[in-house]
């Protein structure tokens, strides 16, 4: 049947109510665009759904990555939804469509992607990760013990269709730049930049054979826009099964609540919080920050599911740990390290306080 490309576009064009949720209007239109451009043959199959204030469209179809075509429909079905998130006041409403204008993509307009290209395979496993009140790099440690970390995935060790391991492409997203790393070989140099979750980022996973085993998105708003414009709320494929990590060995690092960047003002580190799909409404201090697992079974590009992989009692603890650790940082106030540091504050109102006292500072 030839090649198949999955994507996963989204955007927060509303928020309903402030920034913790979405209005059913935006799904349901968001539904009747996708389904007409499956109707005209342009998609093969598609869901729509949320995270928080999120819109994630996740579309199959025959046109490879970056086609000019499936990004020019998500981007009028943002548009469109955009409409919708006006006539209902809803909370900034087209917030992440930072251009008037589609200009043959929707990377740097706002939108958040990760597509990939291959073969359907005999039985094709699936898991989409889609976070709210975070930034990509919040994808680096679980996709590290996924892909690289025997603790985690057990097949590293007893699949010998693994034992080859991984091969990381991991972007700098200051410089505009990316570099390869293989594992096990170099998984320390790897580590040295990915523990630098604002400024490295994996943007994707290999099997050594070339066959892409996971993609992210890893748009940052602050750096496309120059100043605050919400946080990036990232999402992620992976493929899983048949020498590729198992389901239970990819939702495995998602039982430590680790600390991200974004929370509330997209300005703190809190915990990230495992949920099923009906809760991911961040409303404590606008978080704590969310992920959800959507798992689907790809037949003949048709997306079988989804199944809502952390809707399972043994991701309880972890939600606990979460709230426990939300308590802790939150005692800190406005103090480092829940607040983060200066160049990671992207409301940062410091250039006009600095401004404003400019006169007062003198030689001690
Ligand atoms: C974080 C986020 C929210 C807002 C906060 C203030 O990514 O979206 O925490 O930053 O609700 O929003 P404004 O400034 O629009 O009142
Ligand atoms: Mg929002
Ligand atoms: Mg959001």
């Amino acid at each position: 049947m030839g090649k198949i490309t999955l994507s996963v576009v989204k955007a927060d064009v509303g928020g309903y109510v402030g920034h913790s949720s979405m209005h059913p209007d935006i799904i349901e239109t968001a539904k009747e665009k996708l389904l007409s451009a499956k109707d005209k043959g342009l998609l093969t199959d598609f869901h729509v759904t949320r995270c928080g204030d999120d819109l994630e469209l996740i579309m199959t179809h025959k046109r490879g990555v970056d086609s000019e075509d499936v990004h020019k429909l998500a981007w009028n079905t943002f548009v469109a939804c955009t409409e919708v998130a006006k006539e209902l006041k809803l909370y900034g409403a087209g917030q992440d469509l930072l251009s008037d204008a589609f200009t043959g993509t929707v990377k740097g307009m706002g939108p958040g992607v990760a597509e990939m290209e291959f073969d359907e395979r005999k039985s094709e496993t699936v898991i989409i990760f889609m976070a709210d009140k975070t930034s990509p790099g919040a994808w680096n440690l679980p996709l590290f013990r996924i892909f690289a970390d025997p603790f985690n995935t057990a097949g590293l060790i007893i699949d010998p269709n693994m034992h080859g391991g991984f091969r990381f492409e991991v972007l700098d997203v200051h410089e505009h730049k990316k570099i390869l790393f293989d594992c096990p070989e170099e998984m320390y140099e790897l580590l040295m930049f990915i523990g630098t979750t604002g400024r490295y980022m994996i943007k994707a996973v290999y099997r050594k054979d070339g066959d892409i085993a996971a993609s992210a998105s890893t748009q940052k708003l602050s750096l496309i826009a120059g100043k605050y414009v919400g946080k990036d709320d990232p999402v992620m494929i992976i493929r899983s099964q048949s020498g590729l990590p198992a389901v239970g060995e990819i939702l495995e690092p998602f039982t430590f609540p680790h600390l991200v960047d974004g929370w509330m003002r997209g300005s703190h580190r809190g915990p990230l919080m495992p949920v099923a799909f009906y809760e991911a409404n961040p409303s404590r201090f606008d978080g704590p920050p969310r992920v959800i697992a959507a798992g689907f079974q790809l037949a003949n590009g048709k997306l079988i599911g989804p199944r809502d992989m952390f809707d399972d009692p043994s991701f309880d603890r972890a939600r606990e740990e979460a709230n426990h650790i939300a308590d802790y940082m939150r005692r800190h106030g406005p103090f480092e390290p829940h607040r983060l540091g200066l160049d990671e504050m992207e409301y940062t109102t410091m250039p006009y306080i600095m401004k404003k006292l400019e006169g007062r500072f003198v030689k001690e």
